[in-house]
């Protein structure tokens, strides 16, 4: 069973022991393109593996009778109805004004044509020696990357099993109260349609950006297959949330081209988009490979800004108001769906903190303290671009919640990033003003994940030979 504790409680970070790696090789000439042997005939394999300290995971548990709320029981009264205040002083010890923040100015290295050690597409060598486990590498690895087996990173091949374990489908879920809802005049506030339209706004298109950077940028960079297994099935998983989100805008009869064109029509959308994309046009370009300092950083740049960034901060506000209302009895079916997309999130924010720790253990000579600066900045930045959203959407307070309770909570949040990734945290003291997130997270302690489909999930239907 998954376990979500580690995410917004206070328990000690999972650390990856330190492990033997070979020596970054000083690369300075154009590396050749076709596999090469770097081992020979033994066809002993090593068992050697990096596990981030991942603990081994129990099969998911047998669907439970149903309880009578699928979300945390909400407060009896909004505990934030006065209009939102000014941001409240800034606890952070690096300047990061927002106004100072233009994605044209995002810098990006020289792009290369250099190309990488493997991609799984060279030529077969017949006879060639077996794969050992200690030839694997998160990144620029020189072994065959067709071949799963023998496993390094065990931890990357059980988060596959989970996100298989935790498949879902939207049309599962039961809309038919929100249908009523959102058609009744009286059913929301005004403050409480705009959230859901800005959330709906913005993940039907984020959610597309994520996947097409797993496709077209990282997937032929991360040069481990374990890994690319996880990758595939997280971009699978986009397609899931983007499907839900068209599914809910669908059922509720929203205007199409209002809600999918938000991303550059509305500024607080417009810029968290921006800010993404940014860092997928630089390895998008097919010429781009890894295997220098400045390109294998260009690649650590983008792991933090769509894992830690995008997925870990862009996420939350939204993530966090449309979750509240579910809390009160509005809008069930969306925030069901919102909490089976969390679930998967959190686990894709995981996955990627795992890789980039992994890629920083085995290039330490990348995890520079101007290159720390940098991934600190734009934790900062994206912490500012998200804070900025809370205060379009909540002009006022709602749903027990206002855009300075959201501001604390993307402060902790931020620190929370900067503390998986080693970085000290931006935002002392900052505190969670939403500990029922963390219990939402945890679908165990309220629900069980397949009780409240409508229909049942088949992993295949039976075959018939006759
Ligand atoms: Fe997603
Ligand atoms: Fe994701």
């Amino acid at each position: 069973m998954l376990s979500w504790d580690d995410f917004y409680t206070d328990a000690p970070l999972k650390t990856m022991p330190p492990q033997p790696m070979p020596k970054p090789e000083a690369r300075t000439e154009k590396p050749a393109f076709t596999r090469q042997k770097t081992q020979q005939g033994t066809q002993q394999e090593v068992q050697q593996k990096a596990q981030p300290g991942q603990q081994p995971k129990a099969q998911p548990a047998a669907p439970e009778p149903k309880t009578a709320s699928p979300l945390p029981p909400a407060p009896p009264q909004d505990l934030a109805a006065e209009p939102s205040k000014p941001a409240a002083t800034a606890t952070s010890a690096v300047s990061h004004q927002l106004s100072d923040f233009n994605p044209d100015e995002v810098s990006h290295p020289e792009i290369g044509d250099i190309q990488p050690e493997s991609q799984g597409l060279e030529e077969l060598e017949m006879g060639a020696a077996r794969i050992q486990v200690d030839q694997k590498r998160m990144i620029n690895c020189r072994a065959d990357l067709n071949q799963l087996v023998p496993f390094k990173y065990d931890w990357a091949w059980q988060k596959y099993l989970d996100g298989c374990a935790n498949h879902w489908m939207p049309q599962e879920i039961n809309m038919t109260a929100d249908v009523a809802t959102w058609k009744n005049p009286e059913g929301l506030s005004e403050d409480e349609r705009r959230i859901v339209m800005r959330s709906l706004g913005y993940f039907s298109t984020a959610d597309s950006l994520v996947a097409n950077n797993l496709v077209l940028a990282i997937y032929r960079l991360i040069t481990n297959p374990e890994c690319r297994q996880y990758i595939l099935r997280q971009a699978f998983e986009e397609a899931i949330h983007t499907h839900a989100y068209q599914y809910c805008i669908e059922s509720l009869g929203m205007d199409e081209g209002e809600v999918f064109n938000m991303y550059r029509e509305v500024p607080s959308v417009a810029k968290k988009a921006a800010w993404s994309l940014k860092y997928t046009q630089a390895l998008g370009d097919p010429t781009f490979n890894t295997g220098t300092p400045a390109t294998d950083q260009e690649l650590l740049r983008n792991l933090v800004a769509f894992y830690c960034v995008t997925e870990g901060i862009f996420f939350y506000c939204g993530f966090t108001q449309i979750l509240s209302m579910g809390r009160r009895n509005k809008m069930t079916g969306v925030a069901e769906q919102f909490q089976y997309i969390l679930r998967d999130e959190s686990m894709h924010l995981n996955f990627g903190v795992d890789i980039i720790n992994q890629i920083k253990l085995e290039n330490p000579h990348l995890w520079t303290e101007e290159f720390q600066h940098e991934v600190t900045r734009m934790i900062l930045e994206g912490t500012e671009l998200e804070i900025a959203y809370a205060r379009d959407t909540m002009p006022r307070g709602v749903l027990g919640m206002n855009a300075n309770m959201m501001e604390e909570y993307l402060h902790f949040i931020a620190n929370r990033r900067l503390n998986q990734l080693g970085l000290p945290e931006q935002f002392p003291g900052a505190g969670n003003p939403f500990p029922w997130m963390s219990e939402i997270m945890d679908l165990r302690k309220e629900k069980n994940f397949f009780e409240t489909r409508v229909i049942e999930y088949q992993t295949g239907g039976a075959l018939s030979w006759d």
